[in-house]
C-alpha cells in the first residue's frame, strides 16, 4: 500500500477547473518530485493534499486513511507537514516562536522543540532570538522546513524550496533534504524547477502539464528529450 495515493482528483477554484483527473502514488520512504511548467497546478496539487483546496471530485488516502475531506489540522495531525511555495514563516515573531508554533502537529505533545532540529539546522541555533523577517531568503527557507520538522511529520510536502536562493544555499537546502530522508525514513514530495537538484534528491518524478499527469517515471528517465517536451520554456 502507497503511504499516499492521490486517486483522479478535480480541484478548482470557483468556476476554475485546475486539476484534471489527477493520480499520484507515494510509496514509503521515497522522494517525489513533482515538475511542470509555471501554472499547471503543482501547487494546488500539494495544497489538495494538505487541505487548503479539497478536490470536489476524487479520494486522497494516506496511511489507509480517506483524508479528502479532512480537515487541515487533523491531516498535519496525521503526519503531513507542509512547506509552502515563498516560504510563510511568521516575519514578527522570533525563530525560536515560529518553530514552537511548528510543535501544536505534533500527536505525542512534545512542548519543546526538539534537539535535533538544531543538528539538521545547525545555522538556526544562534538566530533563534531573532525576529523572523530579518533572515535572509536562505534563512528562512531553512526555518520553514525546520518547522514543518518539528511536527514531526512522516510526509513531508516542499514546494519550491529552492526558488529565489543562492547556489551556496541551494547545496545546503540538498544536503539537508538528504540527510533528513535518509536518517527520519521521511516520504517526501518536492516541488521544484532546479532539475539538478530535482535529480539529485529525488526517485522518482512526476510532469504535469495543465492540470494532468503527462509522465510518471524513474528520476533516471527524466531525459533532455523529456525535458525539451514538457519543461522547457
Ligand atoms: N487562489 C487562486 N484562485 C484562482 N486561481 C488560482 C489560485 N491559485 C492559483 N490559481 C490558478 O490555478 C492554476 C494553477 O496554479 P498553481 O499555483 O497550482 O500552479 P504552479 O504549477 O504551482 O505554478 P508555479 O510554477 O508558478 O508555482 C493557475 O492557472 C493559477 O492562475
Ligand atoms: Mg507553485
Amino acid at each position: 500500500m502507497p503511504l499516499l495515493n492521490v486517486r483522479d482528483i478535480d480541484t478548482f477554484y470557483g468556476a476554475s477547473h485546475v486539476l484534471h483527473s489527477l493520480a499520484l502514488s507515494v510509496e514509503q520512504g521515497e522522494i517525489e518530485c513533482v515538475l511542470g511548467r509555471n501554472g499547471v497546478g503543482k501547487t494546488t496539487l500539494l495544497k489538495s493534499i494538505v487541505g487548503l483546496t479539497p478536490p470536489r471530485r476524487g479520494t486522497i488516502t494516506f496511511k489507509g486513511d480517506d483524508i479528502t475531506r479532512m480537515r487541515v489540522n487533523r491531516r498535519a495531525h496525521l503526519g503531513i507537514g507542509y512547506v509552502p511555495q515563498g516560504r510563510e514563516i511568521f516575519p514578527d515573531i522570533t525563530v525560536m516562536d515560529n518553530l514552537r508554533l511548528g510543535l501544536v502537529a505534533r500527536n505525542d505533545g512534545l512542548k519543546r522543540v526538539p534537539d535535533e532540529i538544531f543538528d539538521f539546522f545547525p545555522m538556526l541555533k544562534p538566530l533563534v532570538d531573532r525576529t523572523g523577517g530579518l533572515l535572509s531568503g536562505g534563512e528562512q527557507q531553512q526555518l520553514a522546513i525546520a518547522r514543518a520538522l518539528c511536527g514531526n511529520p512522516e510526509l513531508l510536502l516542499l514546494d519550491e524550496p529552492t526558488e529565489g536562493i543562492q547556489p551556496s544555499v541551494v547545496q545546503e537546502i540538498e544536503r539537508i533534504i538528504k540527510r533528513i530522508h535518509h536518517e527520519k525514513k521521511l516520504t517526501i514530495i518536492l516541488v521544484e524547477q532546479k532539475l539538478d537538484f530535482a535529480r539529485n534528491v529525488s526517485q522518482e518524478f512526476t510532469i504535469m502539464v495543465k492540470g494532468r499527469v503527462a509522465r510518471e517515471a524513474n528520476i533516471h528517465s527524466l531525459t533532455d528529450e523529456v525535458i525539451r517536451e514538457y519543461l522547457t520554456i
